[in-house]
C-alpha cells in the first residue's frame, strides 16, 4: 500500500510540468482516495520516494528490442508497458549495469541481446550511468538513491499492470548490489534475481545492504571473481561458482587484465541464456572436493545457469567448469572431472 500512494505522489510531483500523458497510468480516482486513508506513514514514504525519484531522475529505463530501442525517465517508467514493442504476453527482464557502465556498455548489449534472440522476454535496461561512474566511491554513495529510484519504479510498473510473477531482475556487480539495495522497498514479491559476480568492495562489511537470498523467491548467483572485484561469499539460494568462482577465470591473462574474471560472469550468463545445456554446475561441498572428483554430476544435485526456477528446491553451492574463449559452456564435460 505504501509504494502505492508513493507512486501517485511521484507522478504528480514529476508532471508538474507535463501534459497528461503519464497520468494515463495512474489508478482511477476513488482508489488513489482508498490509498491516501491509509495514513501519515505513507505520506512520509511518498515524500522520501518522490525525493528520490526526482534526484535521481537521470536514470533511464530502456526497452530493447529488435525494432528499435523506447528510452524513458525513471520518473515515468510505467509508460514503457503501453510501447509499441512490448509484448504482455512474455515475461520481463530487466538488466542493471555495474560500475563505469551504461546502456551501450558490452554487458546490456551482450545479456539483452541473449534474452531477445531466446524470444520469451520483454528486455528493459536500466541506465543509471549518470550516478555510477568514477570514482567507485561516489558510484558507491548514490546507490541507496539509485536503487530507492529504481524500486519506486518498478512498484509503479506492477500497480499499472506489470505482473510481479513475470519480472526477471539481472544485474551485474554493482547492479546487483543495487538490486538487493532496491529489494528492500520493493513492495511486490520478487519472483527471481540473477547476480553476476555482484561486487565486493564495499559490501563486506557485515550490516552493509546487499544482495542476499531473501531478496526473491529464486536467487541465482554466478561468481567470477570473488574476492577481487567480486562478493566473497555465498549470497544467494543458487550460488555458481565456475571454475571455483574466483580470479584467473580460464582465459584471463594472469591478473594483468584488470576486470577480465569479473566480466566473464555476463559472458557465461548471457551464453546460458541461449544454451540451456551449456552450463550445467553440480552441488558440492568446495572446489577442492568438486575437482577431486568427490560430487560426480551422475545422481548428483545439477543446475543449469539461468534456468532455474523458484520452487526447483536446489540450493548450495554448485561447480563446474567452462572453456577458455567462446563458447565457454563445456555442456556435460563441464561437470565431468578426469581424475
Ligand atoms: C511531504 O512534503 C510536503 C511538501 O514538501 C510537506 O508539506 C509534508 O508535510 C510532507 N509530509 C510528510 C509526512 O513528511
Ligand atoms: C525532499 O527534498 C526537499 C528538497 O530537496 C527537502 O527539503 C525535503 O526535506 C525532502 N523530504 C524528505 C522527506 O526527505
Ligand atoms: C539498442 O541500443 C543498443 C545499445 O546502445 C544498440 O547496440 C542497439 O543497436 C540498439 N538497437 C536498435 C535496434 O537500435
Ligand atoms: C507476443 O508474444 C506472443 C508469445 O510469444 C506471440 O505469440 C505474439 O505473436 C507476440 N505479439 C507480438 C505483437 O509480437
Ligand atoms: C520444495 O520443498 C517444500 C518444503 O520442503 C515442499 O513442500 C515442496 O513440495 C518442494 N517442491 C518441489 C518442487 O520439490
Amino acid at each position: 500500500m505504501k509504494l502505492f500512494l508513493a507512486a501517485v505522489m511521484s507522478a504528480a510531483v514529476m508532471c508538474g510540468g507535463c501534459s497528461g500523458n503519464s497520468l494515463g497510468h495512474l489508478p482511477k480516482r476513488e482508489s488513489v482516495w482508498n490509498t491516501l486513508e491509509e495514513g501519515e506513514e505513507d505520506a512520509a514514504a511518498a515524500n522520501s520516494s518522490s525525493n528520490a525519484t526526482s534526484e535521481f531522475r537521470e536514470i533511464n529505463f530502456i526497452l530493447f528490442s529488435s525494432d528499435g530501442n523506447s528510452s524513458i525517465g525513471v520518473d515515468n517508467a510505467p509508460a514503457l508497458l503501453d510501447d509499441a514493442t512490448f509484448n504482455r504476453s512474455l515475461r520481463t527482464v530487466f538488466f542493471i549495469h555495474g560500475y563505469m557502465d551504461s546502456k551501450d556498455s558490452d554487458s546490456s548489449k551482450t545479456v539483452s541481446s541473449a534474452f531477445l534472440r531466446q524470444g520469451s522476454f520483454n528486455v528493459i535496461v536500466v541506465d543509471w550511468s549518470a550516478y555510477s561512474g568514477f570514482p567507485y566511491l561516489s558510484a558507491l554513495s548514490n546507490l541507496p538513491g539509485a536503487s530507492r529510484a529504481v524500486a519506486d519504479a518498478l512498484n509503479r510498473m506492477v500497480q499499472t499492470g506489470l505482473p510481479a510473477e513475470s519480472i526477471w531482475l539481472t544485474g551485474h556487480s554493482l547492479g546487483a548490489q543495487l538490486i538487493g539495495v532496491a529489494s528492500d522497498t520493493i513492495t511486490f514479491q520478487i519472483h527471481q534475481i540473477t547476480g553476476m559476480d555482484p561486487a565486493g568492495p564495499g559490501f563486506e562489511t557485515p550490516g552493509v545492504a546487499r544482495l542476499t537470498r531473501d531478496a526473491a523467491e529464486l536467487v541465482e548467483i554466478v561468481h567470477t571473481d570473488a574476492g577481487v572485484f567480486g562478493f566473497n561469499a555465498p549470497c544467494g539460494d543458487v550460488d555458481i561458482w565456475p571454475n571455483g568462482g574466483t580470479a584467473v577465470q580460464p582465459g584471463c591473462f594472469l591478473e594483468l587484465e584488470i576486470g577480465c574474471s569479473h566480466l566473464r560472469s555476463w559472458m557465461y550468463f548471457a551464453e546460458a541464456v541461449n544454451h540451456a545445456d551449456a552450463f550445467p554446475a553440480v552441488r558440492c561441498a568446495s572446489w577442492d572436493d568438486f575437482r577431486r572428483g568427490a560430487c560426480p554430476a551422475n545422481g548428483g544435485d545439477v543446475v543449469y545457469m539461468a534456468h532455474s526456477h523458484p520452487g526447483q528446491n536446489q540450493t548450495g553451492n554448485f561447480y563446474l567448469t567452462t572453456n577458455r574463449a567462446s563458447p565457454f559452456g563445456k555442456g556435460q564435460q563441464g561437470v565431468t572431472i578426469n581424475a
